[in-house]
């Protein structure tokens, strides 16, 4: 965590709502979001709350928007065709639907006993949720963890158990890897949701799950486990087609 915070107009929107107090240091300022650890509310009962706060650029709002938005924008209201029309009003309702969607499927998944972080509340550009970390400071990243063989494999078991729940679910995360899992007290926590799909009405679902497993098969290799992701693609998404679990 570094000293130097800038601080975002959503944290005066949740200290309003007696959801943080203060925001004690940047975990992560990157191009496209800002990731702040902050004191909880002592009426919320916990410690710490980790705030995302989205930018508002051209360049996420609209990535990949034709794979990532099939199935989700409609022409008949004012935002789906700002953000169809790339617009700059589209710009900051395309921010929206990406803070709301990465919402929703948190809170989702969590319910359902995923292993990702509770989501308290969000606004118009940012996420409240729970802060993965201790008092020492926020989880790792998982490609910066050393794990051998065996704690590897082992993540990779609660991994699995979290992208099959997403998929029952109808979800996709579809920007799986190793930097967007936290490992905490050797639990895997996946994070970064506001992409994923819903393999219901995403044509290219399919392939984007292949790519997810993909993604953390090339990271068990570097810790010595092997597993077959196109196998293992297939028939989850066999699984999925065929609703049996
Ligand atoms: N709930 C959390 N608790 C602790 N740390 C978190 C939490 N959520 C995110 N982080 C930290 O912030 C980083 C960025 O978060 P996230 O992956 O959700 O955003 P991002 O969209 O990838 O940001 P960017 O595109 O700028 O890299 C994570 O890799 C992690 O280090
Ligand atoms: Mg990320």
């Amino acid at each position: 965590v570094s000293n130097e915070v800038s601080v975002p107009s959503s944290v005066a929107y949740f200290c309003q709502r007696n959801l943080i107090t203060a925001v004690l240091g940047t975990i992560k300022s990157g191009k496209e979001a800002s990731v702040y650890q902050c004191a909880a509310h002592p009426s919320t009962g916990e410690t710490y709350f980790a705030l995302k706060v989205y930018r508002p650029l051209r360049e996420r709002a609209f990535r990949n928007a034709s794979m990532y938005w099939a199935g989700r924008l409609s022409r008949e209201n004012r935002a789906g065709r700002a953000i169809l029309d790339k617009s700059e009003f589209g710009i900051h309702a395309a921010i929206a639907a990406w803070v709301k969607g990465e919402f929703s499927t948190l809170r989702k998944l969590h319910a359902a006993g995923a292993s990702v972080p509770r989501v308290i509340a969000y606004s118009s550009d940012s996420l409240l949720m729970e802060f993965i970390g201790d008092a020492a400071g926020p989880a790792p990243q998982l490609r910066t963890v050393d794990l051998d063989r065996e704690q590897a494999a082992a993540c990779w078991e609660q991994i699995l158990a979290a992208i099959t729940t997403a998929l029952q679910l109808g979800c996709v995360h579809a920007d799986l890897s190793a930097y967007n899992i936290l490992y905490q007290g050797e639990r895997a926590v996946l994070i970064d949701f506001p992409q994923a799909v819903d393999p219901g009405s995403n044509e290219n679902a399919e392939a984007l799950l292949h790519r997810d497993i993909s993604a953390i098969a090339q990271w068990l290799r570097t810790r010595g486990v092997t597993i077959d992701a196109t196998t293992l693609a297939a028939e989850l998404w066999l699984r999925w087609r065929r609703c049996r679990w």
